[in-house]
């Protein structure tokens, strides 16, 4: 069988992921025994992939070798299977392959299968997705976020962000973004309920932080020089659940906060966390996105571009700030 697929050429400089990747075509390879096919119905772009496309042998997941296709999470029908689990028809989201047709090991793919009764598909992207799980671990339990504490959140009309928001409000926490624009911050305000917003592409960061006043949960999605201006404006005994560090993921600059002492000084607590570390919870954490989904209290955006052949387009808004909410590509079926 023949798919078209993302393929690395070479390590991207920036957002240059034209020059880097292109849309090639191969013929699969016979199924492995345990393996599935999954036609991909859409593509999630996820900011933090970009770190896979980079040489740096220390991070979280080792680099994608040049020449391989380009790895994300993927939804779409199973349309062969070697695999006692999963049976052709079946809807999966999985880490597959940007291309017409994955072809994984379940296992190692963490495929999971979803309800296909959930009528907007998107949802298993956004509030019912790895970044729901993401946002709910990172406020509740790496932030340990408590109701009437003061919840900051950077990258916040994103996806992550905006579900860390929302979830922040339904703990009974005070929710705050950091965004790039007013329109933005508008949005943030009015249709996610947050107290309040910060625009960080301004040069008055600092007074609108502390205008706003101290916070006791920083749901950081950015790092690099924001990060130095909130941990002057935490709250003592606060904190800091690093999520991401986008500022850092085109520059190619390592964030190292000229403010460190506040973690001293401030008694700060300040921790990683990482979403495949708790994929076995998946469905735990699923079933509580769920309630809230279903009763309309956890809502997405959803930033569309059509085609696979457009996927770079889309994954360029992500690091350029020009999405809001989360970024899909549909594919043609
Ligand atoms: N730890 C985990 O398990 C985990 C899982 C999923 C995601 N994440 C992290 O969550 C973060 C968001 O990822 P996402 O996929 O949901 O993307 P997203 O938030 O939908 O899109 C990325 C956003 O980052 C902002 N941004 C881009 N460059 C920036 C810069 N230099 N400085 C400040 N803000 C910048 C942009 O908004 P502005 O207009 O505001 O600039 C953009 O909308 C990433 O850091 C990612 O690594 C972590």
């Amino acid at each position: 069988m023949q798919t078209r697929y993302w393929r690395i050429d070479s390590r991207p400089e920036g957002t240059r992921f034209a020059e880097a990747l292109s849309l090639s075509e191969t013929s699969l390879p016979a199924l492995g025994e345990g393996e599935i096919r999954i036609r991909n119905a859409m593509l999630s772009m996820d900011a933090g992939t970009r770190m896979w496309l980079t040489d740096r042998e220390d991070g979280y997941q080792p680099p994608l070798a040049i020449e391989s296709p380009m790895t994300g999470l993927v939804l779409g029908e199973v349309i062969a299977s070697r695999s006692d689990a999963f049976k052709e028809g079946d809807l999966v989201r999985a880490f597959g392959t940007w291309a017409d047709v994955s072809q994984v090991d379940p296992v190692l793919a963490g495929a999971i299968a979803l309800d296909p009764s959930v009528k907007d598909r998107r949802a298993w992207f956004g509030p019912l997705g790895m970044n729901g799980w993401t946002a709910l671990w990172g406020v509740e339990v790496t932030g340990a976020a408590k109701a009437g504490e003061r919840v900051l959140v950077s990258a916040a009309a994103g996806a992550t962000g905006l579900l860390a928001v929302q979830i922040a409000r339904l703990l009974g926490c005070e929710a705050w973004g950091i965004a790039g624009g007013a329109e933005k911050g508008r949005l943030l305000i009015e249709d996610f309920g947050c107290a309040g917003a910060i625009n960080y592409k301004t040069a008055n960061l600092g007074e609108q932080l502390d205008a706003a006043g101290g916070f006791d949960v920083y749901f950081d999605n950015v790092g690099g020089p924001v990060l130095d201006k909130v941990l002057t404006r935490m709250n003592h005994y606060g904190r800091i659940a690093v999520c991401g560090l986008v500022s850092d993921y085109t520059s190619g600059s390592r964030t190292a906060p000229s403010e460190f002492d506040q973690v001293l000084m401030r008694r700060l607590r300040v921790e990683g966390f990482f979403s495949p570390d708790f994929i076995d919870q998946g469905e735990r954490l699923t079933q509580r996105l769920l309630g809230w989904f279903e009763a309309g209290e956890l809502t997405m955006p959803y930033d569309v571009t059509h085609g696979l052949e457009n996927t770079l387009l889309a994954y360029e808004k992500l690091f350029a700030g020009r999405n809001i909410g989360k970024v899909i590509v549909e594919l043609e079926q």
